[in-house]
């Protein structure tokens, strides 16, 4: 699979006007360093904001643009910039970059820092600026060893160039960033278990509130925002809201373009910067190429493992968080992943689940103890030693492990899988309730009934 992959024989054009995050890109893979970037526009928008912009003004500026969170949550960012302290006395504040990206079919935040490294430290610095953040740390997933040489050159060419460090571009404004790598769990992606872990703490994720933008790292006030997010920031300061606005599709209620990318067993798996509101179908057929020969589209999932499973019918919904609400999940990522007729979804859940209970920080009881409830009843139905009842409890599990259920939402993206599996293809889970169960155990039986 290619990490940059623009469609079918290369024929995107990409330009700035159509391409915020990608027109800089170079067709041989290799990183765009400091002179091309500059070369490129790099920095203009970071002049821009410096020379022209009051820091406010740059926190509206990107309210406007109806930016949101690129990290799967979708909270709108110049809103969660909004709730840093106004009070000037705490000027000890960080900004986090959640570079943890371990979601499953995931690799979009991946292809920018390996090959633009200097588009995340503009917007980094950007937002630094607008934060009023003295000191910026990219946490980085640890098995990310491209992406941190690359990064780790760009921050030492951007400082010898006076665009990081002290008194950046003669405006008295001082910005230090680090890159930090993390040691490889899926749940320093949450952002509290990421400051925590920054600490040198377990992963735990905090309680909230208090919101980091109030109580962050080491106590101080801290936003974290995901690469992509920050890789926006640029383009908006740049060119401005309305062009901004005008990027997504007709019927989209998300602003700007995302990076969508379609695995499994399609013909060009890829990943491309593309419009919010473009149709699952225009993502997976034309992008993607649909499947490969002599093999059939089953179902889908919109945005990494932990958004639910979606049917062919379901590919003419519109790329943008509403739209794929509107069919009945969440847009995640916007990595989407094809599953093809030869997988069985029982099998294909045990693996997930798996996943998610290994990488369970076992702070609370559902997902501690859930999560591997649901492989072990998996791992039974597989081997077609499932008993009567078995496929309730599971769905039991899934309410039990929802939204508002747990400490944070690792559960409730675990389970949303589990649900819509069992929803749409609940004879494959049926067939692997062993024949005699029904009279051995008996669903009232059970140890316990949950999520009732
Ligand atoms: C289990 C779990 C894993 C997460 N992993 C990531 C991640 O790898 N990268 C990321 O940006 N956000 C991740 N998030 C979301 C973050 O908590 C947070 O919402 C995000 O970094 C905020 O940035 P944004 O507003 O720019 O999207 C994860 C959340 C959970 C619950
Ligand atoms: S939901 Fe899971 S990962 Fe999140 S705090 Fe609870 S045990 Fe930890």
């Amino acid at each position: 699979m290619t990490l940059t992959s623009f469609g079918p024989a290369n024929r995107i054009q990409r330009s700035p006007e159509t391409h915020p995050l990608t027109w800089r890109l170079r067709d041989d893979g290799e990183p765009v360093w400091l002179d091309e970037y500059q070369a490129k526009n790099g920095y203009a928008a970071a002049r821009k904001a410096f020379a022209d912009l009051s820091q406010d003004d740059i926190v509206q500026t990107v309210k406007d643009a109806g930016l949101k969170g690129r990290g799967g949550a979708g909270f709108p960012t110049g809103v969660k910039w909004g709730l840093m302290p106004k009070d000037e006395s705490m000027n000890i504040r960080y900004l986090l970059c959640n570079a943890d990206e371990m979601e499953p079919n995931t690799w979009k935040d991946r292809m920018l820092m390996e090959q633009l490294p200097h588009l995340l430290i503009e917007g980094m610095l950007i937002s630094a600026r607008a934060l009023k953040t003295y000191r910026g740390y990219i946490f980085l997933r640890g098995e990310y060893t491209t992406a941190a040489k690359h990064l780790n050159r760009a921050v030492e060419e951007a400082k010898a160039a006076g665009l990081l460090g002290k008194n950046i571009l003669g405006s008295g404004f001082d910005f230090e960033l680090f890159v930090h790598t993390g040691a490889g769990r899926y749940i320093c992606g949450e952002e509290t278990a990421l400051i925590n872990s920054l600490e040198g703490r377990r992963a735990n994720p905090r309680s909230k509130p208090p919101f980091p933008a109030a109580v962050g790292v080491w106590g101080k006030p801290t936003c974290v925002n995901n690469v992509e997010t920050l890789c926006n920031v640029p383009a908006i300061i740049g060119d401005g809201v309305d062009w901004y606005k005008s990027l997504a599709r007709e019927g989209s209620e998300d602003h700007g373009t995302k990076l969508m990318g379609f695995s499994g067993k399609v013909k060009n798996p890829g990943l491309w910067e593309l419009p919010f509101g473009v149709t699952a179908r225009e993502l997976f057929e034309d992008y993607a190429g649909g499947m490969r020969d002599g093999f059939k589209l089953k179902c889908w999932q919109p945005g990494g493992a932990g958004t639910g499973f979606l049917l062919p019918e379901h590919l003419d919904a519109q790329m943008y968080a509403g739209g794929i609400a509107k069919v009945g999940t969440r847009m995640g990522t916007g990595l989407a992943m094809a599953v093809d007729d030869s997988i069985n979804m029982v099998s294909l859940l045990r693996n997930m689940e798996e996943f998610f209970a290994r990488e369970s920080c076992g702070f609370c009881t559902p997902c501690r103890d859930g999560l591997p409830w649901s492989v072990k009843l998996l791992r039974a139905l597989e081997k077609g030693e499932g008993q009567a009842g078995d496929i309730e409890t599971l769905l039991g599990l899934v309410g039990f492990l929802g939204p508002g259920k747990t400490f944070c939402a690792h559960a409730p993206g675990a389970v949303e899988p589990l649900g819509s599996a069992i929803k749409y293809f609940r004879p494959e889970f049926e067939a692997g309730i062993a024949a005699t169960s029904a009279a051995v155990v008996p669903p009232l039986a059970r140890p316990i009934v949950v999520g009732a």
